[in-house]
């Protein structure tokens, strides 16, 4: 198991360039078993996420090919319907077969996700959007058994806003008899990326980027191929990165207007920041003020910033409060961040940050892709050396974000090797 090994105190400078988005490249993937074809997505992230995608649909008989960012998915051999637990245990995003397997083959056979490393991530509204579809769902031992001859339009409510389900079922309508509205629909980038990649192949949506979609099932799609969109949860932490280490970052290849809630948020600690339509530069004050942030669905701050806002608000002047609307308990970096020194008190889902702490290396564990992020960005700016553990977690998400930090002067080192 690899570790990283960071010596803290550089300040951050230079250019780097944004990956594809992980959120967007595991949602486009599935959508390719709607039709039988090749399809080609560019700028695909190398990532461990992307990898369990590819593994899963090969068992399903689809060939994946990935040559210099480029994933090439064949798709006229599909002959299994499932996903196994071995699969979905790693990823709960594998559950995106779901919808594009019973809409095109009428049936899908889909372990349920289970837990994460911050608590329960139910997928009831991905079956209650199916059932309404017309589909019979039963569970049974812990799988989801899903039938049905051909999906009818549906008219779909969500209580809650929710990319998955958003996905699922945009994607399960696409080829269902008549018309299916979904209201309070997610809005998520790389929702609006899939509509769009739909919308490719040959689906009717109307509304895409709104909370109102109005699909019209078609009865054949085709393949097509797309240009992954950035991805802003990488170019957020390393905005982060830069702020943090009181340094001057352009990110190059990315989508500004994908991150207006972080942009506003740097800039209200003091940061500066420059955008062009796909570039940003920032710089930081040597003092960062204390910003408090609420996490929620896009447009809002997104949640899987908010563990790399915690950790720069630890250095921040003054108390912050930083709370998560999503995921009431995902904190699992707090305990981690006050083993380097951090000052930080939680009260039900939101997280009191004492800054100006003096942050001091130490061994700390990663348990979940963003959380591990924090810890990096602790380790930049936390005096001496910090070993990050189990950074497995930040190969699911982060690509080669070593030497992407190596290149702007942060002292970080991958170490492999024995159990950590
Ligand atoms: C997506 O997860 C992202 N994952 C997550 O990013 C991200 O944190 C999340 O959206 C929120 O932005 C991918 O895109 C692969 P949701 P998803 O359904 O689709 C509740 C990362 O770090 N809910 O929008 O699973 C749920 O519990 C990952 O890259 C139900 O109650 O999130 C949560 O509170 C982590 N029932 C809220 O909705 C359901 O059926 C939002 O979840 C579905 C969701």
């Amino acid at each position: 198991m690899d570790k990283f090994i960071i010596r803290g105190g550089k300040r951050l400078s230079g250019r780097v360039k944004i990956s594809g988005a992980k959120n967007a490249t595991l949602a486009l993937m599935p959508a390719a078993l709607l039709a039988g074809g090749t399809y080609r997505l560019k700028d695909t992230p190398v990532l461990r996420d992307v990898a369990t995608m590819s593994a899963l649909l090969r068992t399903m008989g689809v060939k994946v090919e990935a040559h210099d960012g480029v994933l090439t998915l064949e798709t006229s051999g599909v002959h299994r319907f499932e996903a196994p637990y071995e699969h979905v245990k790693k990823m709960r995003a594998s559950v995106y077969v779901l919808g594009p397997l019973l809409a095109r083959y009428g049936r899908a056979k889909v372990s349920l996700p289970g837990g994460c490393a911050w608590g329960p991530r139910p997928v009831n509204l991905h079956i209650e959007g199916l059932r309404k579809l017309g589909a019979t769902i039963e569970l049974d031992k812990g799988y989801i058994i899903a039938h049905a001859d051909r999906l009818q339009g549906a008219r779909i409510h969500f209580d809650v806003s929710s990319v998955g389900a958003t996905g699922n079922i945009m994607m399960a309508a696409v080829l269902a008899r008549g018309s299916t509205v979904i209201q309070n629909a997610a809005i998520e980038p790389e929702i609006t990326a899939l509509a769009q990649f739909l919308v490719a192949m040959g689906a009717k949506i109307q509304g895409v980027g709104t909370n109102r979609l109005e699909i019209e099932g078609v009865d054949v799609l085709h393949a097509a191929d797309a240009d992954t969109i950035p991805d802003r949860i990488e170019a957020g932490t390393f905005l982060v990165a830069a702020a943090i280490t009181r340094g001057e970052v352009t990110l190059e290849r990315i989508n500004p207007e994908h991150l207006t809630a972080v942009i506003t948020r740097l800039e209200d600690a003091g940061c500066a920041v420059v955008t062009t339509p796909t570039s940003l530069t920032i710089k930081a004050p040597e003092e960062l003020r204390g910003v408090d942030v609420t996490a929620a669905i896009y447009p809002g701050f997104p949640t899987d910033m908010q563990a790399q806002w915690t950790a720069l608000m630890a250095v921040a002047k003054g108390t912050s409060v930083v709370t998560d609307s999503i995921y009431l308990d995902r904190f699992k970096h707090v305990p981690e961040l006050i083993r380097l020194g951090a000052e930080i008190e939680l009260k039900e889902n939101a997280a009191i940050v004492r800054g100006s702490s003096r942050l001091t290396g130490a061994k700390v564990m990663s348990t979940d892709l963003r959380a591990s992020a924090s810890l990096i960005l602790a380790g930049l700016v936390a005096e001496g050396m910090t070993e990050v553990l189990r950074v497995y977690h930040i190969d699911r998400g982060y690509e080669a974000i070593e030497q992407k930090l190596r290149a702007i002067g942060a002292d970080i080192e991958r170490v492999s090797g024995e159990e950590f």
